[in-house]
C-alpha cells in the first residue's frame, strides 16, 4: 500500500490490477465543458466506476493512487501500461468544489516523484487539445507536447539550458523558446567576480526571466558568502537554489535559509573537491552539482573525472537521501550527455551545446535521447 503525502493531498493507493482508464477532468469550470460529456460524478459513483472498472478506455492500468483532501478522496491518478521504464499516466478528479483546489498539481508533482523512485523513466500522457485546463496541469508539471495529442516528461533526464549562452539582448525571445522546449528546467548562473574571475548578472537578469518561462528555475550562485543573498533569489523566482560548498563556512545555515525561504537546496562542488565532503549533508538536501568544468565561463571542456565523481554521489545518495537529485555543469553536449545520465545524472547543464546550435529545440531533444 503506498501512502504519499505532500502539502495538500495524500495519494494512497487501493488498485493494482487491471483498472482501466481516464477520463481527463478536473474541478475547473473551463475545463468542465471540454474534458467529458458527463455532468459531475460524485464520489459514490466514482467508487462504484472504479469497482465495475466501468472508466476505461485504456486496459491493463496497475497502479491507481486515490487524491485524498482533509481525509476524502477528491480524484484518482492512474499510472498504467507500466513496462518498468515507461507508464501513461491519467489524472480523473471528480470533485467539483473548492475544497482541493490546487492539489492537481501537487498529485501529479508527488507521482512524478514516486515514479522517479520506481526507476520510470518517461511518463506519458494523452490530453485532447482543446482540453485546456489538463493541457496546463500537465505543461506546469513539465510534460512536453510530442505530437497531435500525446505528451511526454522524461523523468531521468532533464536538461537545463544556461542563460549565460542565451542572447541577452533577445532574453525574452530565447526563454520562450526554451518554454517551447523539451528543457523542464533554466538554469541561472550568478557570479560575482570574486568566487570566480568573471560577473555575470543578477536580480534583474533573473526576473525578467521567471516573468516569461514556465520552466523549473535553477539558480547556480557562484558568490562567495551566498547566505546574504538566498532569500532574494527565492523572492526573485528560484525554486532550486544551489550555493558553493567552498563559498561558505556554514552550509547547515545556507541549506536551512533556502528552505525557510521557500526553496530548494542544491550544494555544489568544484572539480577538485571530492563528494565525500558534501556526503553528511545528503539527507537534507535537494540536489548536488558536480561542475564538470572549473566555473566562471561557459564553452569549457568537459573534466572526464566528473564521471567518477557522479557514480560515487549516486552511490552515497542512493542509500542516504534517494529523492536528492544529481546534476551536472559544465561541456555537455549531446556527444557526452549519455555517458552522464548512465553515469547516474538526473539534470544536466548546458549552455553553449544549447544555444550555438542551429536549431536549440532540437539540440535539447538530442541531449534527452543521447
Ligand atoms: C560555468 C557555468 C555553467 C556554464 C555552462 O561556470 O556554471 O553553467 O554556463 O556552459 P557550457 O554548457 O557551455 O559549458
Ligand atoms: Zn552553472
Amino acid at each position: 500500500m503506498v501512502r504519499l503525502v505532500g502539502k495538500k493531498c495524500i495519494l494512497r493507493s487501493v488498485e493494482s490490477s487491471d483498472v482501466g482508464t481516464i477520463l481527463l477532468w478536473e474541478n475547473d469550470p473551463d475545463l468542465a465543458q471540454f474534458s467529458d460529456p458527463h455532468q459531475t460524478y460524485s464520489a459514490k459513483q466514482i467508487e462504484q466506476f472504479i469497482v465495475n472498472q466501468q472508466l476505461g478506455f485504456k486496459a491493463n492500468g496497475q497502479i491507481r493512487l486515490m487524491i485524498e483532501v482533509n481525509g476524502s478522496a477528491v480524484g484518482a491518478i492512474d499510472l498504467f501500461d507500466y513496462d518498468g521504464n515507461n507508464a501513461e499516466v491519467g489524472i480523473l478528479i471528480y470533485d467539483h468544489n473548492d475544497k482541493g483546489k490546487g492539489y492537481a498539481t501537487e498529485a501529479l508533482e508527488i507521482v512524478k516523484r514516486e515514479a522517479r523512485t520506481m526507476g520510470i523513466t518517461q511518463l506519458s500522457a494523452e490530453i485532447a487539445e482543446e482540453n485546456n485546463a489538463s493541457l496546463r496541469l500537465f505543461e506546469r508539471c513539465g510534460f512536453v507536447k510530442f505530437d497531435k495529442n500525446r505528451y511526454f516528461c522524461s523523468m531521468k533526464r532533464a536538461v537545463a539550458p544556461s542563460i549565460l549562452s542565451a542572447d541577452f539582448g533577445n532574453l525574452e525571445r530565447d526563454t520562450l523558446m526554451l518554454n517551447r522546449s523539451a528543457a523542464e528546467w533554466v538554469h541561472i548562473d550568478v557570479m560575482d567576480g570574486v568566487f570566480v574571475p568573471n560577473i555575470s548578472f543578477g536580480f534583474p537578469v533573473l526576473k525578467a526571466v521567471t516573468k516569461v518561462s514556465t520552466k523549473v528555475i535553477d539558480t547556480h550562485l557562484m558568490i562567495c558568502d551566498p547566505i546574504r543573498y538566498v532569500e532574494q533569489f527565492a523572492k526573485a523566482g528560484s525554486d532550486y537554489i544551489t550555493f558553493h560548498y567552498e563559498a561558505t563556512d556554514n552550509v547547515d545555515a545556507c541549506i536551512d535559509a533556502i528552505h525557510a525561504a521557500g526553496a530548494k537546496a542544491g550544494i555544489s562542488i568544484k572539480p577538485a573537491t571530492e563528494p565525500d565532503a558534501i556526503e553528511r549533508w545528503l539527507p537534507k538536501l535537494d540536489m548536488v552539482l558536480v561542475m564538470s568544468v572549473e566555473p566562471g565561463f561557459g564553452g569549457q571542456s568537459f573534466i572526464p573525472h566528473s564521471l567518477d565523481k557522479v557514480r560515487q554521489l549516486k552511490a552515497m545518495i542512493t542509500k542516504a537521501n534517494p529523492n536528492c537529485l544529481i546534476e551536472i555543469d559544465g561541456g555537455i553536449s549531446a556527444t557526452n550527455a549519455a555517458e552522464v545520465f548512465e553515469a547516474g545524472v538526473d539534470v544536466v547543464v548546458a549552455g553553449s551545446a544549447v544555444f550555438c546550435a542551429e536549431n536549440p529545440e532540437e539540440e535539447i531533444i538530442k541531449i534527452l535521447n543521447a
